[in-house]
């Protein structure tokens, strides 16, 4: 462990409002099984959602319920993020997101997520000065990136050296401890990003700056080299910025209940996020960013044809699927990915790179639009199917798409950890399940 200089942020400033909403008992939904009729209340959120508690059902009756993939059950009363379906909403801590992707920055929404409220000028440049005051990786970690092999997808080695930072700073329990934690975990992050993609292609690390903002600084770092001093354009840093605000939070999704679950055990903060980075990178869920683009690619290779590629996606005996379309929760157009469409044609008209990915996503996405197996199922575009388009043109490389997507969700990721660990409804995660298996047998043992 190693001595690090104290934080401005965490002498002068903040109790984090870690608010969680005010829950009216409502009404008792009944239950009857077996003649019996058991009670189960009914509890009402902020935006009028409403949820049957059964935390007491099987201690009450014996029964358990069934909900595979999670698709029909809360896991948790959370103030962070709304999120409506059918609506397309997307909101954090109350504010829509076409506001914050328009007014805010990408720090200041890291900090609206982790306490509640946007911050106060002085905050915010408190917390941006101490996020660039630890950006810089001890040199024993950055040894680290020399054992993995050079062709290593970035993901791994993002979410192993998020891992391998627990080695370096103890498991943080005050609030203090756990503030220089999230300040570490946000300023080191875009550096261990850049690092796996210089360690990736051979390159060494470039130190970051701190005359430099945060989106500026990781192009600096991702882009600069030894040789030469790569010129930030603060066009591409505020689109980047942009991504990084659309991805910040998603309520309960794959790798934020994986964070949960994991820091439900109390495991480190930084352990908590290496397992979400890795839930992260499934091509299901954030992987996919980097899955349309290559599907993208090889439809403009076989010459085009996104009808070709749509038809297949629907044949039941075909496991290709149609990249970055379709969502667990919306059932409308995904809010994200309609602002990202915009930014799409902004970007590539002022890069003036090449649109034919762009031109096959739009066809690909009108086609769908009037396609009975998509209208049925209510598959839209999700926010990954416009992202890579966007991450190309900024010459983002490909494997580094899914590692944009963590960066951006980190804040998220951080402050759901924070919620849960606050709450006092904390309790270790624990799953019950319905056992199918064989009844007790004996030892016969096989001659
Ligand atoms: N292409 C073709 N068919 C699809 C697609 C798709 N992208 N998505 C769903 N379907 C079909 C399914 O085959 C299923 O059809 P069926 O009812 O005839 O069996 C129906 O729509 C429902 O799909 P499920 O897989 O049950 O939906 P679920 O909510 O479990 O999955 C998911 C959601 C994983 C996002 C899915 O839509 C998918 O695989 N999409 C492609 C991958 C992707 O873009 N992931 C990123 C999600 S956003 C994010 O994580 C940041």
């Amino acid at each position: 462990m190693f001595p690090e200089p104290s934080l401005s942020l965490l002498e002068t400033t903040i109790e984090p409002h870690l608010k969680m909403p005010t829950m009216t008992d409502l009404d008792h939904a009944e239950l009857t099984y077996r003649d019996q009729k058991y009670s189960l209340p009914v509890i009402e959120g902020s935006e009028g959602e409403l949820g049957i508690d059964i935390g007491n059902l099987r201690r009450d009756s014996g029964l358990i319920t069934m909900d595979p993939g999670f698709v029909n059950t809360g896991s948790c009363k959370s103030a962070i993020t709304f999120v409506n379906g059918e609506k397309g909403i997307l909101r954090y801590r109350g504010y829509a997101i076409e506001d914050l992707a328009q007014h805010s920055s990408f720090l200041e929404v890291a900090w609206l997520l982790l306490f509640g409220e946007l911050p106060s000028t002085g905050e915010l440049e408190a917390f941006d000065q101490d996020v660039t005051l630890h950006s810089m990786l001890h040199e024993d970690f950055q040894r680290l990136f020399g054992a993995f092999p050079k062709d290593a997808h970035p993901m791994p080695t993002l979410a192993s050296a998020l891992g391998a930072l627990s080695t370096f700073y103890d498991e943080p329990n005050t609030d203090l401890e756990i503030r220089q934690g999230i300040v570490r975990l946000i300023a080191k992050m875009p550096t261990i990003a850049a690092c796996s993609y210089k360690h990736s292609i051979g390159q060494p690390a470039i130190y970051p700056r701190n005359d430099l903002d945060y989106t500026q600084n990781f192009l600096h770092m991702m882009f600069s080299t030894p040789c030469e001093e790569y010129e930030v354009d603060p066009v591409v840093a505020r689109v980047l910025d942009l991504l990084l605000i659309l991805h910040a939070d998603h309520e309960q999704n794959c790798s934020t209940s994986t964070v949960r679950l994991v820091g439900s055990s109390q495991a480190h903060l930084f352990a908590s996020i290496a397992s979400g980075v890795f839930a992260l990178w499934g091509p299901l869920h954030g992987g996919a960013n980097q899955k349309v683009i290559e599907m993208l690619e090889e439809i403009a290779r076989g010459g085009g044809s996104a009808r070709e590629f749509l038809e297949r996606a629907k044949k039941k005996d075909d496991t290709t699927r149609l990249m970055g379309f379709g969502h667990r929760v919306y059932k409308s157009y995904d809010p994200r990915a309609k602002i990202l469409k915009g930014a799409c044609q902004d970007v590539l008209s002022r890069m003036g790179g090449s649109s034919q990915l762009l031109d096959i996503a739009m066809e690909l996405e009108e086609i769908t639009l009037e396609d009975d197996y998509f209208i049925s199922r209510r598959l839209y575009p999700n926010v990954d199917f416009y992202s890579g388009v966007i991450y190309k043109a900024l010459g983002i490389p490909t494997p580094m798409f899914t590692v944009m997507f963590a960066l951006g969700r980190l804040p998220g990721w951080i402050a759901q950890w924070l919620e849960m660990r606050n709450s006092p409804e904390f309790r270790i995660g624990r799953p019950r399940q319905v056992y199918v298996g064989e009844p007790l047998r004996q030892i016969e043992k096989p001659v």
